[in-house]
Protein backbone atom coordinates (compact mmCIF):
# COMPACT_ATOMS: atom_id res chain seq x y z
CA UNK A 1 0.00 0.00 0.00
CA UNK A 2 1.34 3.90 -0.93
CA UNK A 3 3.08 5.29 1.58
CA UNK A 4 3.55 9.58 1.88
CA UNK A 5 7.19 11.20 2.95
CA UNK A 6 7.34 14.64 3.82
CA UNK A 7 10.39 15.82 3.43
CA UNK A 8 10.06 19.01 5.22
CA UNK A 9 8.80 17.83 8.72
CA UNK A 10 9.79 14.43 7.74
CA UNK A 11 6.32 12.66 8.45
CA UNK A 12 5.66 9.06 7.41
CA UNK A 13 2.12 8.56 6.40
CA UNK A 14 1.03 4.75 5.81
CA UNK A 15 -2.68 4.74 6.58
CA UNK A 16 -4.55 3.79 3.53
CA UNK A 17 -7.19 6.57 4.27
CA UNK A 18 -4.92 9.26 5.55
CA UNK A 19 -2.66 8.47 1.96
CA UNK A 20 -5.99 9.38 0.02
CA UNK A 21 -6.99 12.78 2.48
CA UNK A 22 -2.86 14.07 2.36
CA UNK A 23 -3.27 13.40 -1.97
CA UNK A 24 -6.57 14.15 -2.08
CA UNK A 25 -5.58 17.64 -0.70
CA UNK A 26 -3.32 18.28 -3.57
CA UNK A 27 -5.56 17.51 -6.26
CA UNK A 28 -4.27 14.03 -6.52
CA UNK A 29 -6.27 11.25 -6.80
CA UNK A 30 -5.47 7.98 -4.54
CA UNK A 31 -7.30 4.72 -4.93
CA UNK A 32 -6.49 1.22 -3.47
CA UNK A 33 -7.69 -1.18 -6.37
CA UNK A 34 -6.06 -4.05 -4.39
CA UNK A 35 -4.60 -6.98 -5.78
CA UNK A 36 -7.20 -9.66 -5.31
CA UNK A 37 -8.52 -9.34 -8.74
CA UNK A 38 -4.50 -10.11 -9.95
CA UNK A 39 -3.93 -12.62 -12.59
CA UNK A 40 -2.20 -15.18 -10.85
CA UNK A 41 -0.21 -16.57 -12.63
CA UNK A 42 2.34 -13.85 -13.98
CA UNK A 43 5.52 -13.56 -14.56
CA UNK A 44 7.75 -12.00 -11.77
CA UNK A 45 8.99 -9.14 -14.50
CA UNK A 46 8.47 -8.65 -18.15
CA UNK A 47 5.09 -9.52 -19.17
CA UNK A 48 3.67 -11.07 -22.46
CA UNK A 49 0.99 -9.35 -24.62
CA UNK A 50 -1.38 -11.69 -23.26
CA UNK A 51 -0.23 -11.11 -19.51
CA UNK A 52 -0.77 -7.65 -20.30
CA UNK A 53 -3.94 -8.27 -22.14
CA UNK A 54 -5.13 -10.45 -19.00
CA UNK A 55 -4.17 -7.81 -16.39
CA UNK A 56 -6.48 -5.18 -18.61
CA UNK A 57 -9.39 -7.56 -18.44
CA UNK A 58 -9.34 -8.05 -14.98
CA UNK A 59 -9.24 -4.25 -14.02
CA UNK A 60 -11.48 -3.63 -16.49
CA UNK A 61 -14.37 -2.08 -14.72
CA UNK A 62 -12.19 -0.06 -12.31
CA UNK A 63 -10.58 0.88 -16.15
CA UNK A 64 -14.16 1.95 -17.09
CA UNK A 65 -15.24 3.78 -14.24
CA UNK A 66 -12.33 6.42 -13.90
CA UNK A 67 -12.63 6.47 -17.85
CA UNK A 68 -16.10 7.33 -17.85
CA UNK A 69 -15.60 9.86 -15.20
CA UNK A 70 -11.99 11.54 -16.44
CA UNK A 71 -12.45 10.65 -20.44
CA UNK A 72 -9.72 8.43 -20.75
CA UNK A 73 -9.42 6.88 -24.10
CA UNK A 74 -7.39 4.42 -24.28
CA UNK A 75 -5.35 2.01 -21.71
CA UNK A 76 -1.88 -0.16 -21.88
CA UNK A 77 0.59 -1.57 -19.77
CA UNK A 78 3.83 -1.08 -18.99
CA UNK A 79 6.71 -3.03 -17.96
CA UNK A 80 10.18 -2.30 -16.35
CA UNK A 81 13.10 -4.28 -15.04
CA UNK A 82 16.46 -4.20 -14.88
CA UNK A 83 17.38 -6.11 -17.93
CA UNK A 84 14.57 -3.12 -19.99
CA UNK A 85 16.57 -2.47 -23.16
CA UNK A 86 17.80 1.54 -22.44
CA UNK A 87 16.02 1.50 -18.81
CA UNK A 88 18.69 3.97 -17.77
CA UNK A 89 17.23 6.51 -20.14
CA UNK A 90 14.23 6.19 -20.25
CA UNK A 91 14.02 6.38 -16.38
CA UNK A 92 16.36 9.66 -17.02
CA UNK A 93 13.45 11.18 -19.09
CA UNK A 94 11.28 11.44 -16.38
CA UNK A 95 13.26 11.81 -12.87
CA UNK A 96 13.42 15.76 -13.00
CA UNK A 97 10.38 17.89 -12.25
CA UNK A 98 7.80 18.19 -14.99
CA UNK A 99 4.47 18.37 -16.10
CA UNK A 100 2.42 16.85 -18.56
CA UNK A 101 -0.30 18.48 -20.81
CA UNK A 102 -2.46 14.87 -19.92
CA UNK A 103 -2.83 13.52 -16.44
CA UNK A 104 -0.15 10.86 -15.53
CA UNK A 105 -2.32 7.62 -14.94
CA UNK A 106 -0.89 4.92 -12.89
CA UNK A 107 -2.09 1.77 -11.64
CA UNK A 108 0.86 -0.54 -10.39
CA UNK A 109 0.60 -4.42 -10.68
CA UNK A 110 4.33 -5.62 -9.70
CA UNK A 111 7.13 -3.64 -8.29
CA UNK A 112 7.49 -0.19 -6.54
CA UNK A 113 7.79 3.53 -7.69
CA UNK A 114 8.27 6.98 -5.82
CA UNK A 115 6.25 10.02 -7.52
CA UNK A 116 7.77 13.21 -5.84
CA UNK A 117 5.32 15.65 -5.92
CA UNK A 118 5.79 19.50 -5.97
CA UNK A 119 2.43 21.31 -5.11
CA UNK A 120 2.22 25.01 -5.84
CA UNK A 121 2.97 26.31 -1.95
CA UNK A 122 2.45 22.98 -0.33
CA UNK A 123 5.13 20.67 1.25
CA UNK A 124 7.32 18.16 -1.50
CA UNK A 125 5.84 15.11 -1.05
CA UNK A 126 7.22 11.75 -1.61
CA UNK A 127 4.50 9.21 -2.86
CA UNK A 128 5.87 5.50 -2.75
CA UNK A 129 3.13 3.06 -4.64
CA UNK A 130 3.31 -0.71 -4.04
CA UNK A 131 0.91 -3.36 -6.40
CA UNK A 132 -2.87 -2.77 -6.09
CA UNK A 133 -2.44 1.24 -5.78
CA UNK A 134 -4.05 3.49 -8.34
CA UNK A 135 -3.19 7.69 -8.77
CA UNK A 136 -3.62 10.49 -10.99
CA UNK A 137 -1.19 13.34 -11.21
CA UNK A 138 -3.48 15.95 -12.90
CA UNK A 139 -2.06 17.72 -15.85
CA UNK A 140 0.29 20.48 -15.31
CA UNK A 141 1.28 19.32 -11.79
CA UNK A 142 5.09 19.09 -11.12
CA UNK A 143 6.49 15.96 -10.12
CA UNK A 144 9.15 13.45 -10.75
CA UNK A 145 9.33 10.05 -10.92
CA UNK A 146 12.18 6.90 -10.04
CA UNK A 147 11.86 3.71 -9.06
CA UNK A 148 12.91 2.14 -6.14
CA UNK A 149 15.97 0.02 -6.14
CA UNK A 150 14.73 -3.03 -7.18
CA UNK A 151 14.43 -1.46 -10.51
CA UNK A 152 11.23 -3.06 -11.43
CA UNK A 153 7.36 -2.19 -12.15
CA UNK A 154 4.54 -3.27 -14.04
CA UNK A 155 1.71 -0.66 -14.35
CA UNK A 156 -1.59 0.10 -16.13
CA UNK A 157 -1.30 3.26 -17.98
CA UNK A 158 -4.17 5.25 -18.98
CA UNK A 159 -4.51 8.63 -21.41
CA UNK A 160 -6.95 10.95 -23.15
CA UNK A 161 -4.04 11.41 -25.27
CA UNK A 162 -0.56 9.28 -25.74
CA UNK A 163 0.80 12.41 -26.80
CA UNK A 164 0.04 14.17 -24.04
CA UNK A 165 2.67 12.45 -21.39
CA UNK A 166 5.90 13.92 -23.10
CA UNK A 167 7.85 15.33 -20.29
CA UNK A 168 8.11 19.14 -20.28
CA UNK A 169 10.58 20.07 -17.83
CA UNK A 170 10.33 22.50 -15.42
CA UNK A 171 14.26 23.69 -14.45
FE1 LIG B 1 5.53 12.32 -15.40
Amino acid sequence: MATLWFRADQRLVTDTAEVGRELGAIGVTYERWGTTKMPANLSSRALGDAEKQAVLAAFAPDIARRSAQCGYKTADVVTLYPDTPNLDVMLAKFDKKHGHTDDEVRFVVQGRGVFTLFPEGGPVIDAELHPGDFITVPKDFTHHFVLCADRQITAIRLFTDVGGWVAHYRD
